[in-house]
Parts: structure tokens; sequence; C-alpha cells
């Protein structure tokens, strides 16, 4: 055979190939679906599925496949994931992140490849900074550690100790709620931290306890909140009289309704609940509810829809085209409500903005949630304003 008939035939062999490549659009959704963060992998996972069953498998003429892989919140192994999901799969975005080593890790991966890579779980600051390609649907700590401390200051709370897990979001949290607690004339007693792998909370605990503030500011990944109250618990600190103000973190709906009356009045800054109080979330709880044999969504939750519905937001305005500049240009500015609220896409950043809800856990018909009682509105990531 000559040459150029072997190259027609291997070609053309190709085409349903090529052809099914460019009808279809994947996504590489990369999770911790085992090991300590499994709880956000399973949230984000449920959301993505429901975010499909209500909207379809198509969009602007496409289908839209998502290829789930569990990293257990090993960023060796997202790192790995994501080149393989490139290469391999072709895959034209890359999702999820339960952490932020695993959303920093794949940064390159994205500038490298121009895949835009849609942070759902992690929340340290400078993540959208790693790549033009970066854009969240989650969260900052930031964002609700800064109202928190003002919160704080207004409500006669004077000297504060907190207590972070030691990575990132913690470093942000313990920074963000401690400059503008100490701004608006309050006091940090001490700055105390906790390893983020299987962390002991007892020691720091005790250490909190002798400082005698009137509130201890606490920020543990999602999935961490349950072991904290046990054993804040256990060391009488609900009975101590010193204030636990937090994070929404660590009242995750995912663990609330196990936590006890402990917590109750606790006060939290965060960007949802599952008590939110919207015809759009009662719907959204309804039927996550439904799909996953009665569990409740948390906030990680609707960084995954949110996340998805970005994507398909995108399509819609590229016609289809999913190539990387494309779709991060048609990803800016985005604005829709979400179960959480409304919410946008910082067409400068990158980063969300949203509402930071004030919030105290109560127990509403035999169940604990966090019930909204104040609103800051369209917050935008206070570490990235600051820089301006
Ligand atoms: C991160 C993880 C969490 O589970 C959380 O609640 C907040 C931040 C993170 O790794 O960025």
């Amino acid at each position: 055979m000559l040459r150029r008939e072997i190259l027609t035939i291997a070609a053309l062999s190709l085409l349903p190939v090529v052809a099914f490549a460019q009808d279809t659009v994947k996504i590489g959704l990369i999770l911790p679906m085992t090991g300590q963060q499994a709880s956000t992998g399973k949230q984000i996972d449920a959301a993505v599925k429901l975010y499909q069953a209500q909207h379809g498998t198509t969009v602007a003429g496409k289908k839209v496949e998502v290829i789930l892989k569990d990293d257990t919140s090993v960023p060796d192994v997202t790192k790995r994931l994501a080149q393989e999901l490139v290469v391999n799969d072709k895959v034209a975005v890359l999702a999820g992140f339960g952490i932020t080593p695993s959303a920093m890790a794949t940064a390159p991966i994205a500038t490298q490849a121009k895949v835009p890579e849609v942070v759902m779980a992690a929340g340290t600051s400078s993540i959208t900074e790693a790549s033009p390609f970066v854009v969240r649907t989650s969260f900052t700590l930031a964002q609700s550690a800064v109202p928190m401390a003002e919160w704080a200051v207004k409500n006669g709370i004077k000297r504060v100790v907190t207590m972070v897990s030691d990575y990132g979001p913690g470093i942000d949290a313990e920074k963000s709620f401690s400059d503008r607690f100490k701004a608006e004339g309050g006091t940090i007693i001490e700055n105390l931290r906790v390893p983020m792998r299987a962390p002991d909370f007892a020691p720091v605990l005790q250490k909190a306890a002798d400082t005698k503030a009137d509130a201890l500011f606490v920020f543990v990944p999602s999935g961490a909140g349950a072991q904290f109250v046990k054993q804040f618990v256990e060391r009488g600190l609900d009975k101590g009289g010193m204030k636990l103000i937090a994070t929404g973190d660590v009242t995750d709906d995912d663990q609330l309704a196990g936590m006890g009356d402990a917590v109750v009045g606790v006060i939290n800054a965060h960007n949802y609940s599952a008590n939110h109080d919207s015809a759009l979330n009662k719907s959204y709880v309804e039927a996550f509810r439904k799909a996953n044999g009665g569990l409740r969504p948390n906030f990680m939750s609707v960084g995954g829809y949110d996340g998805m519905h970005l994507i398909y937001e995108a399509l819609k305005k590229t016609g289809g085209d999913a190539s990387g500049d494309k779709l991060m240009a048609a990803m800016k500015g985005l604005a829709w409500e979400s179960p959480r609220g409304p919410i946008s896409i910082d067409p400068d950043t990158r980063d969300i903005v949203q509402n930071i809800y004030i919030r105290k856990v109560e127990k509403k018909d035999g169940e604990l949630y966090n019930v909204e009682f104040a609103t800051i509105p369209n917050v935008k990531d206070p570490v990235k304003a600051a820089k301006k």
C-alpha cells in the first residue's frame, strides 16, 4: 500500500472518535471520595449528579460527560489524575478539589493545558492567583472570618483566642479574623493552630481555656467539626463561659444534626445554610435529600451545584465551544441565583462574590440548624480587595 493510502485509512478510522470527541464535553471531576475529606467528595458528587438530573446532560448541542476520580485528598494524586484527565481523556474542564493543596497542585496543569479549573470546595484566597484558568464557586475563608470579627466587636467581645487548622485556609481565617478584630479595637490573646491531618484538639483547647478569653474563634475544614465539638464538650468548655464563634465550616450541615445541644447558640458566619429561606433553596434541599437517602446538603454541595451551573452557562454563551480561553471569557461576570442566594464571578479575579450570613445554631422541629439572622450582601474576597 502507498503511504498516502495508509494515512488515509488511519485518518478515516479515527473519524468516528474525533466526531465523538467534538460532540462531547468532558469534565474531569477530582474529589476526595475516601479518606479524611470524604464528606466533601460525597456532597459535591451528589450535587453534580443532581444538577445533571435536573438540567439534562446536553447543553448547546454538546453531551456533557462527567468523569469522577478519587484523589483521597492527597495533592500528588490530584496532580497525577489531572494530568491523566487532560492527556488521555482530553477533558475540557477540570473541577472539584476538596482541599487547597489539591487545587494548588493542579493550577500549573490548568495553565499549561489552557483548561479551566473550577474550584468547587477549596477556600484559600490565593488559589485564584495560581493560574489565569482558575475560577472558584466555593468561598474564601476571609469572606466569613471578617464579618465574624465585625460581629464579635459589635457584640461586646473584647478578648479572643483563635484556633485554626494549620494550612492555607486556616492561616487565612486566623489572619483575616485577627487583623479586622484588632483594627476594630479588640485584643487577640493568642493564635493557636492544630495539624490539618488527624487533629487532636485537646492540648490546644486546654491552652485556649487557660487564656480566659471572652471567645474562642475556630476554623476547621469540613468533616472535622464534629470531632472538634466532641473534645470541646469533653473538656467542659461549653460550660466555662468562653463563647464559641466560628466560620460555618465548623457547624457544617453535613455533621450538625449529630453535634448535640452543646452547639445550640453558637454564632458563626458562612455562605450557605440548608435552612436558607428561599424557594430555590427549599426545592434544592428537598431534591438533594430525596436523591441521597435523606442526606442534608452542606456548603460544599452548593460549590459543586453552582460549579456545574457555571460550566453549563458558559457553554451556552460560547455556543458549545469548549476551548479553554473561550470558556474562561464566558465565565467571567456570570451572575445567577444559587440555593445560597445571589452569586456572581468577579470578572477581575475569577473569584466568587456572594452574601455572607451571620447565623445562630438553633433547634427547629427537633433538628439543629444554622439559622441566618443577618446578611452582608455581595462580599468579595477581602484578601484580594485589600491588595488593590
Ligand atoms: C478547605 C477545605 C475545607 O473542608 C473547608 O471547609 C474550607 C477550606 C480548603 O482546604 O481550602
